[in-house]
C-alpha cells in the first residue's frame, strides 16, 4: 500500500473529526425520538428518524472516504490506527472526540421543567449539533477544495446540505414547542397573548387607520395648497387684469 502522505493525512484529520461527531449523535437522535414520540409530536419524531437514517449513512459514507484516502475511521483513542501515519490522525481524533464527548450527549435528553420543556431544550441543542456539523463541513470542503480533492469536495457539500435542511426543519419547529411550554408552564393569567393579540390586532387597526387618516390629512394639506396656490394666482392674475 503506498504511503499516506500529508495532504491526505490533513483530509482523514477533519473527515475522522466529522465521522466522529456522526457517531456521537446516533445515541442522541435515538432518544430524541424517543420523546418525541411519547408526546405524540409524530412530525418531530418522523423527521428525527428520518436524520437518523441520514446521519448514519454519512458516518458510512466518512468511513469509505477515509479508507480510500489511506486512513482508519476512528470515534475514539482506544481504536488503533493502522499504521503510524494513521496513528498520528488517531490522536489527533482523539482529542477531537474528547471534546466532542463533553458537548451535548444523551443526558441532555433527559431533563427540564415539563416534557415539552424537555423537548425544546433537545431541539436547541439538535441546532446547536447541526450547526457544528455544518461547520465540520465547511471546513473539509475548503480543505479538500484547497488540496483537490474532488470526492471529498462532493461529500462534504451533500452532507452539509442534509445538515442545513435538518438545522432548517428545527428552526421552525421552535415557536410551536415553545407555545405547548407557555401553555402547560404559564398561567393563563400570567400569558399576555389574549390581550397581547387584542391589542396588537387593534393597534393594527389603530396604525392602519392612523397611516389612513395621516395619508387623508396629507392629501387635505395637499389639496389645500393646491387650491390656495391656484386661488392665489387667480388673485395675482385678476390684479393684473385690474391694472392693465
Ligand atoms: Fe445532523
Amino acid at each position: 500500500m503506498a504511503e499516506t502522505t500529508a495532504r491526505e493525512l490533513k483530509l482523514i484529520q477533519y473527515l475522522n473529526e466529522a465521522y466522529g461527531k456522526e457517531r456521537q449523535l446516533e445515541p442522541v437522535l435515538t432518544l430524541q425520538i424517543t420523546l418525541a414520540k411519547s408526546l405524540d409530536r409524530k412530525t418531530i419524531a418522523d423527521r428525527l428518524q428520518e436524520h437518523l437514517k441520514e446521519t448514519r449513512g454519512q458516518a458510512k459514507a466518512l468511513e469509505r472516504r477515509i479508507k480510500q484516502l489511506g486512513g482508519k475511521a476512528q470515534t475514539g483513542p482506544d481504536l488503533p490506527g493502522p499504521d503510524l501515519a494513521s496513528n498520528a490522525v488517531g490522536a489527533l481524533t482523539a482529542v477531537a472526540n474528547q471534546a466532542l464527548s463533553a458537548a451535548k450527549g444523551p443526558v441532555q435528553a433527559l431533563r427540564g421543567t415539563s416534557p415539552n420543556d424537555n423537548l425544546l431544550r433537545n431541539l436547541r441543542d439538535s441546532y446547536w449539533n447541526e450547526a457544528e456539523e455544518i461547520a465540520h463541513y465547511h471546513v473539509i470542503e475548503a480543505v479538500a477544495e484547497q488540496l483537490g480533492d474532488k470526492d471529498t469536495v462532493k461529500l462534504a457539500k451533500d452532507h452539509r446540505r442534509q445538515e442545513e435542511r435538518m438545522q432548517a426543519f428545527i428552526e421552525k419547529q421552535i415557536p410551536i414547542v415553545v407555545k405547548e411550554v407557555i401553555k402547560a408552564e404559564v398561567p393563563k393569567e400570567d400569558r399576555p397573548q389574549t390581550t397581547t393579540r387584542r391589542r396588537s390586532s387593534s393597534s393594527g387597526t389603530s396604525s392602519r387607520s392612523r397611516s389612513t387618516s395621516s395619508r387623508a390629512k396629507t392629501k387635505t394639506a395637499a389639496s389645500r395648497s393646491t387650491s390656495s396656490s391656484r386661488s392665489k394666482s387667480t388673485t395675482s392674475r385678476s390684479r393684473a387684469k385690474a391694472k392693465s
